[in-house]
């Protein structure tokens, strides 16, 4: 068996929540909402051969809200909402053309 070479993995933090405006805490739901809809998306365009979208419980990076890092590029996405997901699809993009 052959192992995948990925040109990126992104790791979401699913247990990361952020302080909302009225003081509550976010919805833990919202960072695996994020991680299961750029997985599906990035899976679908590019296959699991060159793209992962991993949900890990914790990057230690607590302090700053939903967060999630791509490998190998050490690339780091912070501070993410519910709408961010576009963005991190673009993020994937920018890896999968040829001279990135
Ligand atoms: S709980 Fe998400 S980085 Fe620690």
């Amino acid at each position: 068996m052959s192992t995948p070479k990925l040109k990126c993995h992104v790791f979401v933090c699913t247990s990361c929540t952020y302080k909302e405006f009225n003081g509550n805490e976010s919805n833990p739901e919202i960072a695996k909402n994020i991680r299961s809809t750029v997985k599906t998306e990035a899976v679908k365009k590019y296959g699991r051969d060159n793209v992962r979208v991993s949900a890990v419980n914790c990057l230690g990076t607590c302090e700053h809200g939903i967060s999630a890092v791509m490998y190998p590029q050490n690339e780091w996405k912070l501070n993410l909402r519910e709408h961010d997901a576009p963005d991190l699809l673009n993020w994937i993009d920018s890896k999968m053309t040829p001279n990135s």
